[in-house]
Protein backbone atom coordinates (compact mmCIF):
# COMPACT_ATOMS: atom_id res chain seq x y z
CA UNK A 1 0.00 0.00 0.00
CA UNK A 2 1.59 3.61 -0.89
CA UNK A 3 2.03 5.36 2.43
CA UNK A 4 0.13 8.81 2.72
CA UNK A 5 2.15 12.17 2.94
CA UNK A 6 2.50 13.61 6.20
CA UNK A 7 1.67 17.08 4.98
CA UNK A 8 2.43 19.19 8.18
CA UNK A 9 6.01 17.99 8.00
CA UNK A 10 6.09 18.94 3.86
CA UNK A 11 4.47 21.88 5.04
CA UNK A 12 7.20 22.76 8.40
CA UNK A 13 9.68 22.10 5.83
CA UNK A 14 8.61 24.21 2.67
CA UNK A 15 8.97 27.69 4.27
CA UNK A 16 6.65 29.95 1.88
CA UNK A 17 3.74 28.27 2.47
CA UNK A 18 3.14 30.62 5.63
CA UNK A 19 3.10 33.24 3.34
CA UNK A 20 1.69 32.15 0.18
CA UNK A 21 -0.46 29.75 -1.73
CA UNK A 22 2.12 28.38 -4.41
CA UNK A 23 -0.20 26.35 -7.42
CA UNK A 24 2.67 27.09 -10.18
CA UNK A 25 4.92 23.97 -9.47
CA UNK A 26 4.95 23.39 -12.79
CA UNK A 27 6.54 26.71 -13.72
CA UNK A 28 8.78 26.08 -10.77
CA UNK A 29 7.71 24.82 -7.24
CA UNK A 30 9.26 25.37 -3.91
CA UNK A 31 12.85 24.41 -2.67
CA UNK A 32 12.28 21.87 0.58
CA UNK A 33 14.39 23.45 3.63
CA UNK A 34 17.09 20.46 3.13
CA UNK A 35 17.57 21.53 -0.71
CA UNK A 36 18.11 25.22 -0.32
CA UNK A 37 20.26 24.68 2.63
CA UNK A 38 22.28 22.38 0.47
CA UNK A 39 22.21 24.61 -2.01
CA UNK A 40 23.05 27.57 0.40
CA UNK A 41 26.30 25.58 2.03
CA UNK A 42 27.60 24.73 -1.37
CA UNK A 43 27.85 28.28 -2.50
CA UNK A 44 28.95 29.50 1.10
CA UNK A 45 31.60 26.67 0.93
CA UNK A 46 32.72 28.36 -2.62
CA UNK A 47 33.34 31.27 -1.07
CA UNK A 48 35.15 30.46 1.96
CA UNK A 49 37.71 27.75 0.24
CA UNK A 50 37.52 28.15 -3.54
CA UNK A 51 35.33 26.53 -6.24
CA UNK A 52 37.55 23.99 -7.19
CA UNK A 53 38.44 23.01 -4.24
CA UNK A 54 34.80 22.95 -2.73
CA UNK A 55 34.12 20.43 -5.97
CA UNK A 56 36.61 18.31 -4.54
CA UNK A 57 35.40 18.07 -1.27
CA UNK A 58 31.62 17.32 -2.50
CA UNK A 59 33.10 14.78 -5.45
CA UNK A 60 31.24 11.92 -3.91
CA UNK A 61 28.21 13.60 -3.09
CA UNK A 62 28.22 15.78 -6.72
CA UNK A 63 28.41 12.22 -8.09
CA UNK A 64 25.39 11.23 -6.10
CA UNK A 65 23.36 13.18 -8.59
CA UNK A 66 23.60 10.18 -11.36
CA UNK A 67 22.70 6.86 -8.76
CA UNK A 68 19.63 9.38 -7.14
CA UNK A 69 18.41 10.17 -10.99
CA UNK A 70 19.28 6.36 -12.14
CA UNK A 71 16.77 5.52 -9.01
CA UNK A 72 14.62 7.69 -9.69
CA UNK A 73 13.89 6.65 -13.36
CA UNK A 74 15.25 2.89 -13.47
CA UNK A 75 18.59 3.04 -15.44
CA UNK A 76 22.03 3.03 -14.54
CA UNK A 77 23.99 6.35 -13.42
CA UNK A 78 26.10 5.85 -16.79
CA UNK A 79 23.30 6.98 -18.67
CA UNK A 80 22.13 10.24 -16.62
CA UNK A 81 23.73 13.75 -18.01
CA UNK A 82 23.44 16.87 -15.61
CA UNK A 83 22.72 19.53 -17.54
CA UNK A 84 21.61 23.32 -17.67
CA UNK A 85 17.87 22.76 -17.80
CA UNK A 86 15.20 20.18 -19.27
CA UNK A 87 15.41 21.95 -23.22
CA UNK A 88 19.00 21.70 -23.03
CA UNK A 89 19.11 18.22 -22.27
CA UNK A 90 16.88 17.19 -24.72
CA UNK A 91 18.61 19.74 -27.63
CA UNK A 92 21.79 17.92 -26.90
CA UNK A 93 20.08 14.65 -27.49
CA UNK A 94 17.39 15.33 -30.34
CA UNK A 95 20.55 17.13 -32.53
CA UNK A 96 22.82 14.57 -32.38
CA UNK A 97 20.72 12.68 -34.63
CA UNK A 98 21.70 12.71 -38.47
CA UNK A 99 18.83 13.05 -40.23
CA UNK A 100 18.43 12.88 -43.89
CA UNK A 101 16.68 14.19 -46.58
CA UNK A 102 13.10 12.38 -46.55
CA UNK A 103 13.65 11.48 -43.37
CA UNK A 104 10.40 11.52 -40.61
CA UNK A 105 9.57 12.67 -37.21
CA UNK A 106 6.46 11.81 -35.73
CA UNK A 107 5.40 13.58 -32.88
CA UNK A 108 2.20 14.71 -30.46
CA UNK A 109 -0.08 17.52 -30.97
CA UNK A 110 0.55 18.34 -27.51
CA UNK A 111 4.46 18.65 -28.16
CA UNK A 112 6.52 21.08 -26.29
CA UNK A 113 7.04 24.33 -28.39
CA UNK A 114 10.88 24.69 -27.99
CA UNK A 115 11.07 20.85 -29.73
CA UNK A 116 9.16 21.66 -32.33
CA UNK A 117 11.04 24.73 -33.11
CA UNK A 118 13.88 22.18 -33.01
CA UNK A 119 12.08 19.94 -35.18
CA UNK A 120 11.44 22.77 -37.91
CA UNK A 121 14.97 23.93 -37.70
CA UNK A 122 16.42 20.36 -39.12
CA UNK A 123 13.46 20.55 -41.47
CA UNK A 124 14.58 23.60 -43.12
CA UNK A 125 17.91 22.37 -42.76
CA UNK A 126 18.26 18.86 -43.72
CA UNK A 127 14.81 17.94 -45.64
CA UNK A 128 13.56 16.22 -42.50
CA UNK A 129 9.30 15.48 -42.25
CA UNK A 130 7.71 16.79 -38.79
CA UNK A 131 4.63 15.01 -38.74
CA UNK A 132 2.00 15.49 -36.02
CA UNK A 133 0.14 12.20 -34.93
CA UNK A 134 -3.28 13.57 -34.65
CA UNK A 135 -5.07 13.15 -31.02
CA UNK A 136 -7.50 11.01 -29.60
CA UNK A 137 -11.54 12.22 -28.94
CA UNK A 138 -9.57 12.15 -25.39
CA UNK A 139 -6.88 14.23 -26.99
CA UNK A 140 -4.03 12.29 -25.91
CA UNK A 141 -1.69 10.61 -29.04
CA UNK A 142 -3.69 8.50 -31.01
CA UNK A 143 -1.73 5.21 -30.63
CA UNK A 144 -3.70 3.55 -33.60
CA UNK A 145 -2.79 6.41 -35.65
CA UNK A 146 0.71 6.35 -34.63
CA UNK A 147 1.09 2.73 -35.32
CA UNK A 148 -0.56 3.26 -39.25
CA UNK A 149 2.58 6.26 -39.49
CA UNK A 150 4.89 3.82 -39.17
CA UNK A 151 7.10 3.07 -42.05
CA UNK A 152 10.70 2.88 -42.86
CA UNK A 153 11.23 6.65 -43.58
CA UNK A 154 10.13 7.38 -39.32
CA UNK A 155 13.73 7.79 -38.17
CA UNK A 156 12.53 9.28 -34.75
CA UNK A 157 9.46 9.34 -32.30
CA UNK A 158 9.23 11.99 -30.19
CA UNK A 159 6.84 12.82 -27.76
CA UNK A 160 6.13 15.44 -24.78
CA UNK A 161 4.74 13.09 -21.48
CA UNK A 162 2.82 15.83 -19.66
CA UNK A 163 2.73 19.34 -21.72
CA UNK A 164 3.74 22.42 -20.36
CA UNK A 165 -0.30 23.87 -20.63
CA UNK A 166 -2.54 20.83 -19.54
CA UNK A 167 -3.24 18.21 -17.21
CA UNK A 168 -3.31 15.49 -19.77
CA UNK A 169 -0.82 12.46 -19.42
CA UNK A 170 -0.02 10.96 -22.94
CA UNK A 171 0.41 7.31 -22.86
CA UNK A 172 4.34 6.91 -22.84
CA UNK A 173 4.48 3.45 -22.33
CA UNK A 174 2.05 2.14 -25.37
CA UNK A 175 4.21 4.65 -27.60
CA UNK A 176 7.25 3.08 -26.33
CA UNK A 177 5.30 -0.48 -27.32
CA UNK A 178 5.26 0.64 -30.88
CA UNK A 179 8.60 2.40 -31.26
CA UNK A 180 10.34 -0.71 -29.90
CA UNK A 181 8.35 -3.02 -31.95
CA UNK A 182 9.44 -0.71 -35.05
CA UNK A 183 12.88 -0.26 -33.85
CA UNK A 184 12.59 3.32 -34.24
CA UNK A 185 14.22 5.38 -31.00
CA UNK A 186 12.07 7.26 -28.98
CA UNK A 187 12.84 11.00 -26.95
CA UNK A 188 10.30 11.52 -24.08
CA UNK A 189 10.30 15.00 -22.97
CA UNK A 190 9.18 14.06 -19.19
CA UNK A 191 9.84 17.86 -18.05
CA UNK A 192 6.73 17.88 -16.04
CA UNK A 193 6.70 13.93 -15.48
CA UNK A 194 9.52 13.48 -13.51
CA UNK A 195 8.95 14.06 -9.28
CA UNK A 196 5.16 14.19 -10.26
CA UNK A 197 4.75 10.69 -11.29
CA UNK A 198 7.07 7.25 -11.34
CA UNK A 199 9.19 7.21 -14.14
CA UNK A 200 10.51 3.90 -15.42
CA UNK A 201 12.64 4.28 -18.63
CA UNK A 202 12.67 0.71 -18.76
CA UNK A 203 8.52 0.01 -18.34
CA UNK A 204 8.45 2.73 -20.86
CA UNK A 205 10.44 1.40 -23.30
CA UNK A 206 12.08 5.16 -24.62
CA UNK A 207 16.19 5.63 -25.30
CA UNK A 208 16.19 9.31 -24.14
CA UNK A 209 14.71 11.60 -21.55
CA UNK A 210 14.65 14.42 -20.73
CA UNK A 211 13.47 16.46 -17.23
CA UNK A 212 14.23 19.85 -15.30
CA UNK A 213 15.32 20.60 -11.78
CA UNK A 214 12.90 23.29 -10.31
CA UNK A 215 9.85 22.01 -11.24
CA UNK A 216 7.65 18.73 -9.80
CA UNK A 217 11.48 17.71 -8.60
CA UNK A 218 11.63 20.59 -6.18
CA UNK A 219 15.27 21.46 -6.82
CA UNK A 220 17.10 24.74 -7.94
CA UNK A 221 16.37 26.71 -11.61
CA UNK A 222 19.39 26.18 -13.56
CA UNK A 223 19.22 21.80 -13.76
CA UNK A 224 18.43 19.63 -15.60
CA UNK A 225 18.67 15.78 -16.42
CA UNK A 226 19.27 13.80 -19.40
CA UNK A 227 18.72 10.10 -19.78
CA UNK A 228 20.23 8.17 -23.21
CA UNK A 229 19.83 4.13 -23.16
CA UNK A 230 23.33 2.99 -23.40
CA UNK A 231 22.77 1.10 -26.65
CA UNK A 232 22.39 4.67 -28.25
CA UNK A 233 24.81 6.75 -26.24
CA UNK A 234 27.76 5.31 -28.55
CA UNK A 235 25.96 6.18 -31.96
CA UNK A 236 24.82 9.52 -31.29
CA UNK A 237 28.20 12.16 -31.12
CA UNK A 238 26.94 15.28 -29.89
CA UNK A 239 26.33 18.49 -31.53
CA UNK A 240 29.48 20.37 -29.34
CA UNK A 241 32.13 18.45 -27.58
CA UNK A 242 34.49 19.59 -25.10
CA UNK A 243 36.90 18.13 -23.21
CA UNK A 244 34.97 16.67 -20.66
CA UNK A 245 32.64 15.03 -23.37
CA UNK A 246 36.05 14.52 -25.29
CA UNK A 247 39.55 13.81 -24.88
CA UNK A 248 42.12 15.22 -27.51
CA UNK A 249 44.26 12.31 -27.76
CA UNK A 250 46.76 13.22 -30.10
CA UNK A 251 46.62 16.89 -32.22
CA UNK A 252 43.94 15.85 -35.05
CA UNK A 253 42.22 13.41 -33.08
CA UNK A 254 39.70 12.75 -30.02
CA UNK A 255 38.08 10.46 -28.08
CA UNK A 256 34.40 10.90 -27.13
CA UNK A 257 33.43 9.32 -23.48
CA UNK A 258 31.35 6.33 -23.34
CA UNK A 259 29.05 7.39 -21.14
CA UNK A 260 26.14 9.75 -21.14
CA UNK A 261 28.59 12.65 -19.99
CA UNK A 262 30.00 13.09 -23.36
CA UNK A 263 26.41 15.27 -23.26
CA UNK A 264 27.81 17.42 -20.73
CA UNK A 265 30.25 20.49 -20.19
CA UNK A 266 33.05 20.53 -18.29
CA UNK A 267 31.89 23.94 -16.61
CA UNK A 268 28.92 23.41 -14.85
CA UNK A 269 26.71 24.39 -11.76
CA UNK A 270 28.04 22.51 -9.44
CA UNK A 271 25.88 24.01 -6.87
CA UNK A 272 22.94 23.35 -8.14
CA UNK A 273 24.23 19.58 -9.22
CA UNK A 274 24.22 18.88 -5.80
CA UNK A 275 21.01 20.64 -4.48
CA UNK A 276 19.51 18.72 -7.28
CA UNK A 277 20.96 15.45 -5.92
CA UNK A 278 19.41 16.35 -2.32
CA UNK A 279 16.09 17.62 -4.01
CA UNK A 280 15.78 13.48 -6.18
CA UNK A 281 16.55 11.57 -2.54
CA UNK A 282 14.15 14.20 -0.66
CA UNK A 283 11.39 13.17 -3.37
CA UNK A 284 12.52 9.96 -3.26
CA UNK A 285 12.48 9.61 0.55
CA UNK A 286 8.47 10.47 0.08
CA UNK A 287 7.77 7.95 -2.27
CA UNK A 288 7.31 8.93 -6.12
CA UNK A 289 3.96 6.63 -5.94
CA UNK A 290 2.68 8.69 -2.43
CA UNK A 291 3.67 12.17 -4.08
CA UNK A 292 1.90 11.44 -7.31
CA UNK A 293 -1.31 9.75 -5.57
CA UNK A 294 -1.58 12.85 -3.44
CA UNK A 295 -1.07 15.53 -6.45
CA UNK A 296 -3.87 13.64 -8.24
CA UNK A 297 -6.11 13.98 -5.24
CA UNK A 298 -5.82 17.50 -5.22
CA UNK A 299 -5.75 18.25 -8.82
CA UNK A 300 -8.88 15.90 -9.13
CA UNK A 301 -10.87 18.18 -6.04
CA UNK A 302 -9.39 21.22 -7.78
CA UNK A 303 -10.76 20.40 -11.36
CA UNK A 304 -14.26 19.47 -9.62
CA UNK A 305 -14.61 22.99 -7.85
CA UNK A 306 -13.32 24.61 -10.88
CA UNK A 307 -16.53 22.77 -12.54
CA UNK A 308 -19.18 23.96 -10.31
CA UNK A 309 -18.28 27.66 -11.25
CA UNK A 310 -20.64 28.65 -14.43
CA UNK A 311 -17.93 31.30 -16.18
CA UNK A 312 -15.03 28.74 -16.08
CA UNK A 313 -14.17 25.94 -18.21
CA UNK A 314 -11.72 23.56 -17.38
CA UNK A 315 -9.36 22.65 -20.79
CA UNK A 316 -7.33 19.93 -19.25
CA UNK A 317 -7.62 17.28 -22.16
CA UNK A 318 -6.83 13.37 -21.67
CA UNK A 319 -7.71 9.48 -19.88
CA UNK A 320 -4.94 9.82 -17.09
CA UNK A 321 -4.93 13.60 -15.98
CA UNK A 322 -2.18 15.05 -13.15
CA UNK A 323 -1.70 17.77 -11.39
CA UNK A 324 -1.81 20.53 -13.61
CA UNK A 325 -5.20 22.07 -13.48
CA UNK A 326 -6.04 24.40 -16.67
CA UNK A 327 -9.35 26.69 -17.09
CA UNK A 328 -10.35 30.05 -18.92
CA UNK A 329 -13.07 32.01 -18.05
CA UNK A 330 -16.02 34.05 -19.96
CA UNK A 331 -15.25 36.93 -18.02
CA UNK A 332 -12.18 37.63 -17.65
CA UNK A 333 -8.74 36.87 -19.07
CA UNK A 334 -6.22 34.58 -17.75
CA UNK A 335 -3.50 37.26 -17.34
CA UNK A 336 -5.83 38.98 -15.15
CA UNK A 337 -7.01 36.47 -13.05
CA UNK A 338 -3.39 35.83 -12.87
CA UNK A 339 -2.25 39.28 -11.64
CA UNK A 340 -5.65 39.14 -9.30
CA UNK A 341 -4.80 36.22 -7.49
CA UNK A 342 -1.24 37.81 -6.74
CA UNK A 343 -3.14 39.97 -4.66
CA UNK A 344 -4.17 37.33 -2.30
CA UNK A 345 -1.00 35.95 -2.43
CA UNK A 346 -1.48 33.11 -4.51
CA UNK A 347 0.83 32.05 -7.49
CA UNK A 348 -0.63 31.00 -10.58
CA UNK A 349 0.81 31.18 -13.98
CA UNK A 350 -0.80 31.47 -17.66
CA UNK A 351 0.03 29.07 -20.75
CA UNK A 352 -0.12 31.19 -23.66
CA UNK A 353 2.06 31.46 -27.01
CA UNK A 354 4.83 29.01 -28.77
CA UNK A 355 4.98 26.31 -25.55
CA UNK A 356 1.61 25.16 -26.45
CA UNK A 357 1.19 26.32 -29.56
CA UNK A 358 -0.07 23.43 -31.82
CA UNK A 359 -2.70 21.69 -29.74
CA UNK A 360 -3.95 25.29 -28.53
CA UNK A 361 -4.24 26.54 -32.07
CA UNK A 362 -5.68 23.18 -33.17
CA UNK A 363 -8.25 23.96 -29.97
CA UNK A 364 -9.05 27.28 -30.34
CA UNK A 365 -7.24 28.68 -27.33
CA UNK A 366 -4.87 31.38 -27.07
CA UNK A 367 -4.65 31.38 -23.00
CA UNK A 368 -5.36 29.40 -20.03
CA UNK A 369 -4.74 29.88 -16.33
CA UNK A 370 -2.35 27.11 -14.96
CA UNK A 371 -2.91 26.12 -11.43
CA UNK A 372 -0.17 23.27 -10.77
CA UNK A 373 -0.59 21.76 -7.21
CA UNK A 374 2.39 19.51 -5.43
CA UNK A 375 1.98 17.54 -2.55
CA UNK A 376 2.14 20.11 0.19
CA UNK A 377 -0.68 22.13 -0.80
CA UNK A 378 -3.87 21.69 0.85
CA UNK A 379 -7.23 21.24 0.33
CA UNK A 380 -7.66 24.64 2.38
CA UNK A 381 -5.94 26.11 0.31
CA UNK A 382 -7.74 25.03 -2.55
CA UNK A 383 -11.22 26.27 -0.97
CA UNK A 384 -10.04 29.92 -0.82
CA UNK A 385 -8.46 29.82 -3.69
CA UNK A 386 -11.77 28.74 -5.37
CA UNK A 387 -13.60 31.83 -2.98
CA UNK A 388 -11.29 34.57 -4.69
CA UNK A 389 -11.54 32.98 -8.47
CA UNK A 390 -15.56 32.91 -8.04
CA UNK A 391 -15.61 36.36 -6.96
CA UNK A 392 -13.17 37.95 -9.58
CA UNK A 393 -14.86 35.64 -12.02
CA UNK A 394 -18.31 36.30 -11.08
CA UNK A 395 -18.05 40.16 -11.38
CA UNK A 396 -15.97 39.85 -13.74
CA UNK A 397 -13.74 42.41 -12.47
CA UNK A 398 -10.45 41.88 -11.24
CA UNK A 399 -10.13 44.87 -8.98
CA UNK A 400 -12.24 43.43 -7.33
CA UNK A 401 -10.43 41.05 -5.15
CA UNK A 402 -7.96 43.96 -3.76
CA UNK A 403 -10.78 45.26 -2.06
CA UNK A 404 -11.61 41.83 -0.36
CA UNK A 405 -10.15 41.61 3.28
CA UNK A 406 -10.57 37.73 3.07
CA UNK A 407 -7.73 35.29 3.89
CA UNK A 408 -7.29 31.89 4.56
CA UNK A 409 -5.87 31.25 8.16
C1 LIG B 1 6.90 19.86 -21.37
C2 LIG B 1 8.06 20.77 -21.17
N1 LIG B 1 9.21 20.50 -21.77
C3 LIG B 1 10.29 21.28 -21.63
C4 LIG B 1 10.24 22.40 -20.84
C5 LIG B 1 11.47 23.26 -20.73
O1 LIG B 1 12.11 23.07 -19.53
P1 LIG B 1 13.37 23.98 -19.17
O2 LIG B 1 12.84 25.36 -18.96
O3 LIG B 1 13.96 23.37 -17.95
O4 LIG B 1 14.29 23.94 -20.32
C6 LIG B 1 9.06 22.73 -20.18
C7 LIG B 1 9.00 23.93 -19.35
O5 LIG B 1 7.96 24.42 -18.96
C8 LIG B 1 7.94 21.88 -20.34
O6 LIG B 1 6.79 22.15 -19.72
Amino acid sequence: MTKSIDVSRARRETIACDEIIHFNNAGASLMPAPVSEALHNYLRSEEKIGGYETAEKYSESLEGVYSSAAKLINCSPEEIAFTENATRAWDLAFYSFRFKPGDKILTAVAEYGSNVIAYLQQASRLGVEVHFVPSDESGQIDTEALRNLIDDKVKLISITHIPTGGGLVNPAAEVGKIARAANIPFILDSCQGVGQIPIDVDAIGCDILCTTGRKFLRGPRGTGLLYVRKELIESLEPPMLDQHAAELITPYEYKMRQDAKRFENWEQFFAGKYALSVAIDYALSWGIESIQQRIYSLADLLRKKLSHIDSIEVTDEGIEKCGIVTFTSDTITPTEIKQALTVHKINVSTAKGSGSLVSFSARGLTEVVRASVHYFNTEEEIAYFIEILKTITEKGDPTIVSTMHGRRS
